[in-house]
């Protein structure tokens, strides 16, 4: 039935542009019901502290907190498959969304291999674009560098399932990898990560010098729950 009040503002534009799963639109953390204590608490410290964490680019130092221990700073959830990691990670994403509607509130969801392939294959289209002046291929590589510019700059992104991403392209992941998170640790824009690896196997998947990186780039939350998919 038509009431005189307005109709809700659909929303589902913010989860699109967001890339996250149309299972987890609008479900932010206060959705999440099985969550073991200390990962409830790090997800409920993490948004609480958002703005200690994400500096904007146009910041003054009256926005500079005392306690600069959070700048920069994600979350690394870690565990076997089924154990919530995507879902909790798309919580937080919805959570800051809901609560800094504003730029400092701009969320990204991207599969870690979907990222490795993307810079892939804006590297082909630029190079056919740069050899043919094809402009399909032009298109298509301007596209990809839209998504991989909001990977970079945006101010909470994350990137699920690392480790998982085809072998053969491992070793340019962990160069990737590295450059990325160093460089978004750096500009003060903190990112969260989902993996089935153990963080003492980031030298072996990745390599040493990143794996003690993470530690200072994240907070490391495992998760060490019973599979919730066979639970459920
Ligand atoms: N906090 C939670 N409470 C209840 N069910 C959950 C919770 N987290 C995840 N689930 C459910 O468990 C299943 C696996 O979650 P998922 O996030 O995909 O795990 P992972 O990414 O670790 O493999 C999904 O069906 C999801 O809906
Ligand atoms: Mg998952």
């Amino acid at each position: 039935m038509q009431t005189a009040e307005a109709p809700d503002r659909d929303t589902s534009l913010v989860w699109k542009t967001a890339r996250i799963p149309v299972q987890h639109w609008g479900l932010g953390i206060e959705s999440l019901t099985r969550l073991q204590p200390h990962v409830r608490k790090a997800v409920e410290d993490f948004v609480a502290t958002w703005r200690e964490r994400h500096i904007p680019a146009d910041a003054t130092m009256a926005d500079i907190p005392e306690d600069r221990c959070h700048i920069g700073k994600g979350l690394l959830l870690f565990g076997n498959a089924g154990t919530g990691k995507t879902t909790t990670a798309c919580a937080v994403l919805a959570t800051i969304r809901q609560r800094h509607p504003g730029g400092a509130g701009r969320i990204l969801f991207v599969p870690f291999a979907d990222y490795v392939q993307a810079l892939i294959e804006h590297r082909n289209w630029r190079d056919l674009y740069q050899a043919t002046g094809d402009e399909f291929a032009r298109e298509k590589f301007m596209a990809l560098q839209k998504l991989l510019d909001k990977v970079l700059t945006w101010p909470l992104v994350v990137l699920d399932d690392m480790g998982k991403e085809h072998h053969t392209a491992s070793g340019y992941a962990a160069d990737v990898f590295d450059a990325l998170i160093r460089g978004r640790y750096r500009n003060a824009l903190p990112t969260i990560l989902t993996s089935n690896n153990k963080p003492g196997d980031w030298d072996k998947v990745y390599n040493p010098s990143m794996q003690s990186f993470l530690s200072e780039a994240c907070e490391v939350v495992p998760m060490t729950g019973e599979d919730l998919r066979r639970a459920a």
